[in-house]
């Protein structure tokens, strides 16, 4: 059976669907055959994104504005459509403000997915895909368990962020352990980067970019004077940290397998955590090489000293979600760097005309 036909006046419900993964999903989605709002707030994000995904499904998009923990607007959204499932990316995810605001990522993360879920038991909605990440694994884990496997140990995370996809990934255990029906697909993103081919849609950070790619894409656009690369002297191939670059078309159509996973007959809770990623460790210097190359711009840098609670090594065994989903990663660091460069230098100013 095709999703749409299974879907039939069914939709998921995409919170947090305007930002930069959830808007790749979209896309994704409308090709797999799949209905669906967005919920979101728009407090990291604009509309423009839906509009510009609206061009490349040629179709309109249902776009609800609320927040995740406004259970009345919530609860008029799941009134208002058949919600079959939930691809849950809504939350706040800047790791160093986080640890400057710990309360206000512990209400919209914690308690936003608190009051998710409360609206979806309400409305016998039972499926959730959940946007947990490779923050999970602390640093003693990273250190000693490379590649890490989902079963690699997690928790004791640096910072409030992280500790918010830890809390969550529990209590969404401990959710299903008592609504013996309900499934959750929780998918471990690690490095997303790149944008869609199209170059309309990308990621749009706000003020300086803590991320490296977002870094170096403003730095060859000129907007940048150089990038200062964290620590030249971590015992990995060249010295500078290595981490597992995943395409965010990649990790949308993860989603789109997830959801295929979650409504079929071989869903088994056992294997419902997975790593996305590609498997593959680049350093920061094969990344700036590799965007030179496709971008025909210099990207100056400098080696500086180490950024706190940084770690030599990062990437996944994701062999398990090709196991599960049938799912893995096809593009490479080149497509990664030549779409991010597409979107950046298409639009200097991301979503702001
Ligand atoms: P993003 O900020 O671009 O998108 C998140 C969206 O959620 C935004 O559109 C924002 O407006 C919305 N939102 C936030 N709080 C909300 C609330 N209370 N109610 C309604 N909407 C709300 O981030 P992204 O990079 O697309 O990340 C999506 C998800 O994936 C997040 O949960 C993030 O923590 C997780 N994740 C991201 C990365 C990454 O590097 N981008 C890595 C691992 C995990
Ligand atoms: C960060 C987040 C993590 C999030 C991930 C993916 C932390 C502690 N963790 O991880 O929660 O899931 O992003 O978005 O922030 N680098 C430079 N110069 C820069 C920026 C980065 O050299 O200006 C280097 C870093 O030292 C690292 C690599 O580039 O080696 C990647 O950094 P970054 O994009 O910030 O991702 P992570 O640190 O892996």
């Amino acid at each position: 059976m095709k999703p749409a036909e299974a879907l039939k006046n069914a939709y998921i419900l995409v919170t947090g669907g305007a930002g930069y993964i959830g808007s790749h999903t979209l896309v994704e989605l409308s090709s797999a055959g799949y209905d669906f709002v967005v919920y979101d707030n728009l407090c990291n994000s604009s509309q423009e994104a839906l509009k510009r995904v609206s061009k490349i499904i040629n179709k309109d998009v249902k776009f609800e504005q609320g927040d995740i923990r406004d259970k009345k607007a919530l609860q008029n959204v799941f009134e208002k459509y058949n919600i079959d499932s939930v691809v849950h990316f809504a939350g706040l995810k800047a790791v160093g403000e986080s640890v400057i605001k710990p309360l206000e990522y512990y209400d919209n993360n914690v308690n936003g997915t608190l009051v998710l879920l409360s609206v979806m038991k309400e409305h016998n909605c039972k499926k959730i895909v959940f946007s947990s990440s490779a923050t999970v694994y602390n640093e003693v884990t990273t250190k000693n368990y490379i590649p890490l496997k989902e079963d690699s140990p997690t928790g004791a995370t640096t910072n409030p962020y992280g500790r918010t996809k830890q809390f969550i990934e529990e209590i969404l255990q401990d959710f299903y352990i008592s609504e013996l029906d309900f499934k959750v697909v929780t998918l471990r993103y690690f490095n997303p980067v790149g944008a869609h081919e199209s170059g309309t849609i990308g990621e749009d950070p706000n003020g300086v970019p803590n991320n490296l790619m977002p870094f170096i894409a403003q730095t060859a656009v000129g907007k940048r004077e150089y990038l200062s690369v964290f620590g030249g002297d971590y015992d990995t191939y060249d010295g500078t940290g290595v981490r597992d670059y995943i395409h965010v078309v990649d990790l949308a159509n993860a989603h789109v397998k997830a959801l295929k996973y979650i409504s079929s007959a071989n869903f088994n809770i056992k294997n419902a955590t997975l790593n996305i990623g590609t498997g593959q460790g680049n350093s920061v210097l094969s990344m700036i090489k590799a965007f030179e190359k496709v971008s025909n711009k210099k990207v100056l840098y400098k080696i500086v000293k180490r950024r706190e609670g940084d770690i030599a090594k990062c990437f996944a065994d994701a062999s398990l979600a090709k196991e599960v989903l049938g799912w893995q990663a096809t593009k490479n660091i080149e497509t990664m760097c030549k779409d991010s460069w597409k979107w950046q230098s298409n639009n200097p100013k991301g979503y702001e005309t």
